[in-house]
């Protein structure tokens, strides 16, 4: 059977409640992870869970060493993934506290180190990223979302930014004329460093505050970091409804 990972981003330090079994430290060969990867329990499930931005030290979204983390996970069996990331909403329905679920991308990332293929296996590598997210993962959350009777958005675009510094207000209007929905800042390269390597990828977007230019008060990491304690449950309680209906015979593979 596949192991599950969860990728946990801003406000997702630690997965609260996991059962810690131990921690690999191991490097990979495209350097360090973001920090020891974590194998517990939790939701009746054996997870690997891994803060995307370390700690104590955060990592910025564009410092991130997002192959050393998608490599280590892979290394350990991880073949399913769910990424939790913080986003700004912008389409009218992806207010503060909302959850999306999202099942279509925009990068708009640079400058990262964003595939394994270094043109050294005489192959060429182009995946199909028509659908960059995982379907079967993706609708297992929507499932768990719906159990758990936690609101949320079952589709959405998510535009991803190369930060560290927010959007204007007019790449906000352009993000929402390309059809995005919410944006964040890390959310690429890991979902194609995933589909590269052959892991089921699903990302869990929480939006934490309006996009730049659509909300009343000035954008601050406080106002984030508020929304994401509060909703801190949420997340936790759709992961674990999640993995105990992926440990159910049914969906094990
Ligand atoms: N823009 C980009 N990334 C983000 C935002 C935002 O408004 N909020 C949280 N992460």
């Amino acid at each position: 059977m596949s192991s599950i990972g969860i990728i946990g981003g801003t406000g997702l330090e630690q997965l609260q409640g996991l059962d810690l079994i131990r921690e690999h430290s191991a490097d990979t060969a495209f350097g360090a992870p973001s920090r020891p990867v974590q194998e517990g329990r939790l939701g009746g499930q054996t997870l690997f869970f891994l803060h995307r931005h370390g700690s104590p030290r955060a990592i910025p979204p564009h410092r991130i060493n997002y192959r050393a983390n998608i490599s280590a996970l892979h290394a350990l069996g991880v073949r399913r993934l769910v990424a939790i990331n913080a986003v700004g909403g912008i389409s009218p329905d992806m207010q503060p506290g909302r959850l999306v679920i999202p099942d279509q991308l925009v990068d708009y990332t640079w400058g990262r180190e964003h595939t394994f293929d270094d043109g050294g296996s005489g192959s060429l590598l182009h995946i199909d990223f028509t659908e960059p997210y995982d379907r079967p993962l993706r609708l297992a959350l929507v499932e768990a979302a719906e159990a758990a009777g936690i609101a949320h958005e079952p589709f959405g675009i998510h535009g991803v930014t190369q930060g560290p510094r927010l959007e204007t207000a007019a790449e906000v209007r352009r993000l929402a004329g390309d059809g995005c929905d919410v944006v964040g800042m890390t959310g690429m390269p890991e979902a194609a460093l995933a589909r590269e390597l052959g892991m089921a990828y699903a990302c869990v977007c929480m939006v934490v505050n309006p996009a730049a230019g659509l909300g009343d008060l000035p954008l601050t990491l406080d106002m984030m970091r508020r929304i994401l304690e509060r909703e801190a449950g949420v997340v936790r309680t759709l992961l674990e409804t999640l993995l105990v209906a992926l440990a159910a015979p049914a969906a094990a593979e």
